[in-house]
């Protein structure tokens, strides 16, 4: 049987294209999680359009906060906080979250909470595992971030490494575009390479020297240009099909997990941590997954693998970490403003 429920928060998302809100109870109970997503807006464009993004929040957000709290058997009046990404993302897509919440925060006079993205997502293995051992590392992976994190509470975590250029989902999305796949890359060259090869193709793993914990995937995209289209001979016919397609696709996809599964090892050889879990839209992908449950270094940790509908942009990991703050107090003022680049160094820390 649960027992009372000390504090509720609703967390709402619309850094990106995703439109979002969840309820969530003492920090680690998602009562509701309603995510709309774009991707059908976008599609044609093969990545996220601002204006387009901010028009579509403007039109769901309202019913989508309607819908949490209808899952979750709850009115504005029976929440404790109002929490909501304030950085970092595309400033207009940022801002119609924050002036959804700052309103229902005026008006039912509750606190307001400004949550990073970023820091979210390293946040959501708490989500999936309250009782996750610390220190635990954590890798994000998404299409606007590649980060390793060090966590050391929860709330509390060090940037460890990032991406000098694309994040792993931006690979991803560039190389399906490459192959002829769907927007976005990362599901669909997850499906076309259901059939593959992962060794069919010897693409390169950029890991930067011995000891960096930073990652590369632009020198990946551009291998898989060339094998496409070998510099010097004449453009290809057309686009990839059947086997080579799905040799193409799985020896892209293993390249790219490879980097982070031996990101992940050289982290932890290095830190003595007792758990790890990852975060962001790459996250849902199944051979990273296995591929980290397979690895004889990596699974003698505690792996934390969130259900994907965790892993994408989601409100329940903006309530999750808003939690931290609601329980120290720490509450922003009406306002707060949205911010564009990530929290410098990586720290965690709410407010700017
Ligand atoms: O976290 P997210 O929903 O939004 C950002 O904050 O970027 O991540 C979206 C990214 C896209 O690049 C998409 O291709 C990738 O996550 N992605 C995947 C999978 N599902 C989404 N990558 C690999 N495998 C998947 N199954
Ligand atoms: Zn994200």
């Amino acid at each position: 049987m649960l027992g009372p429920v000390s504090f509720r928060i609703l967390g709402i998302e619309t850094s990106c294209d995703e439109t979002a809100a969840a309820v969530v109870d003492d920090g680690h109970h998602v009562r509701s999680n309603v995510v709309h997503s774009q991707i059908a807006l976008h599609a044609r464009w093969r990545g996220v359009v601002p204006e387009v993004a901010s028009r579509s929040h403007t039109e769901r957000i309202l019913p989508i906060v309607e819908q949490a709290l209808a899952d979750a058997g709850c009115t504005p009046a029976g929440l404790d906080a109002i929490a909501v990404t304030h950085r970092p993302g595309m400033i207009g897509c940022l801002l119609v979250g924050l002036a959804a919440a700052k309103a229902l925060a005026w008006r039912f006079d509750r606190p307001l909470i400004g949550v990073d993205h970023v820091q979210a997502h390293v946040h959501t293995g708490f989500l999936a595992d309250p009782a996750m051992p610390l220190p635990a590392l954590a890798l994000v992976a998404s299409g606007g971030h590649t980060a390793l994190y060090l966590v050391t509470a929860p709330g509390r975590s060090e940037r460890l490494g990032t991406t000098r250029d694309d994040a792993a989902g931006e690979a991803l999305d560039k190389g399906a575009a490459l192959l002829g796949l769907s927007y976005p890359g990362g599901p669909s060259i997850e499906a076309a390479a259901a059939n593959g090869n992962p060794r069919a193709f010897d693409l390169p793993r950029t890991l930067l020297g011995a000891d960096s914990l930073d990652f590369s995937f632009s020198g990946v995209k551009t291998a898989l240009l060339y094998t496409l289209r070998p510099q010097g001979a004449p453009a290809p016919a057309g686009l990839p099909e059947g086997q080579r397609l799905a040799d193409l696709a799985a020896s892209y996809q293993e390249a790219v997990v490879d980097v982070l599964v031996l990101k992940l090892r050289r982290a932890a050889e290095r830190h003595p941590v007792r758990a790890l879990c990852i975060g962001g839209g790459v996250a849902r992908n199944r051979r990273l997954r296995q591929r980290l449950a397979d690895d004889p270094q990596l699974r003698a940790l505690r792996l934390v693998l969130p259900d994907p509908s965790l892993c994408a942009d989601n409100g329940a990991m903006i309530a999750g970490l808003a939690s931290v703050a609601f329980r120290n107090g720490d509450f922003a003022p009406l306002d707060l403003d949205a911010i564009a680049t990530p929290q410098s160094g990586g720290k965690a820390k709410q407010r700017p």
